[in-house]
């Protein structure tokens, strides 16, 4: 299909299956321009639970477009590349999730949002890095947590809640490639920029950081802090394209992974979604994310719990 088609075949494709384009802020800048919502981890299930259209075309990973058929059994939710997973998820599979559980009976689980629906079925509540902090402090002080599976989250999140918790000893395969030396290196050189981290960055990076929060954290603090004209950003560089629309005037690094021979800073699982993918899941209403109605009714309540925090 020629990219000069695909716009258009998309366009037509959209209104024909009453389909809702969500993208997360990780995509391609193409894609983020076409799609209805952008959004952070949060905002897209949110996005996805309120909407009226009968399917979903969601330019994101696995486990964000099975967050979106968790809250709509009955809207067919498409993925353009099913194969694009995440580290996070596929680092805690839901059986040794399950033994670490059952080895800590009082335990209360806490699993951040980047995992499997399975996952999440074993969980007391999920959080996102947009809402962690606050379902932290929810939590009965009675009981001691478990937090899975990003140990780099829930280590900021010791550190800002005071809460102690045992953590699942899963990472990011994009944040865990920063590295420290580079950014100290940068900040050095700019001395004028803020650095901009998600908390899935190792400890180091995160101590080198001005301003630690979710993707659309990030991205509100470069829109509002418009005194600061130069940004160094420790997340995947997607989320550069909307940084640039909210701030022309300013610029943004993107910090490089350790080693220079790769674009390692680059999600792998986001960038197999491509136009072409996305107009072909309209088109065939497939590749379909698809669970046992006993494994979503699980996970969904864990999810409800959180969207209830607000
Ligand atoms: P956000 O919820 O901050 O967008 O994070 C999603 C993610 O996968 C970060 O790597
Ligand atoms: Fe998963 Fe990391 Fe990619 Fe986010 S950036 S989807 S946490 S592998």
């Amino acid at each position: 299909m020629a990219t000069v088609d695909v716009h258009a075949e998309i366009e037509r494709l959209r209104r024909e299956r009453n389909a809702v384009i969500l993208a997360h802020y990780y995509q391609d800048g193409e894609i983020q321009d076409l799609a209805d919502f952008i959004g952070d981890s949060l905002q897209l299930a949110k996005a996805a639970r309120d909407t009226k259209a009968d399917v979903i075309a969601f330019c994101g990973v696995h486990f964000m477009a099975e967050t979106a058929k968790i809250f709509n059994p009955d809207k067919i939710v498409v993925l353009p590349d099913l194969s694009a997973g995440c580290s996070l998820a596929d680092g805690c599979p839901a059986p040794d999730l399950k033994r670490w559980k059952d080895a800590h009976p009082d335990h209360l689980v806490v699993s951040y949002i980047n995992c499997t629906a399975d996952t999440k079925a074993l969980s007391d509540i999920i959080c996102t890095s947009s809402n962690a902090k606050r379902v932290v402090e929810s939590l009965p002080k009675d009981r001691p947590v478990l937090f899975a599976p990003d140990r780099n989250l829930g280590a900021w999140l010791i550190k800002q809640t005071g809460r102690k918790m045992d953590l699942w000893p899963g990472s990011c395969i994009v944040h865990e490639t920063f590295s420290e030396r580079k950014l100290a290196d940068l900040v050095a050189r700019h001395p004028d920029a803020k650095v901009l981290a998600h908390p899935e960055c190792e400890p180091p990076v995160l101590a080198l950081s001005h301003h630690i929060a979710s993707t659309s954290g990030l991205l509100d603090y470069a829109a509002k802090h418009t005194e600061v004209m130069r940004f160094i950003v420790a997340t995947e560089p997607g989320i550069i394209h909307q940084m640039r629309k909210a701030r022309p005037d300013a610029e943004f690094i993107p910090l490089p992974g350790q080693d220079d021979s790769c674009n390692c800073n680059e999600c792998p699982f986001m960038r197999k979604n491509t136009l072409d993918k996305l107009a072909a899941c309209l088109r065939d209403l497939q590749p379909r994310i698809e669970m046992p109605e006993a494994t979503r009714l699980a996970a969904l309540k864990p999810l409800e719990r959180m969207m209830a925090l607000g």
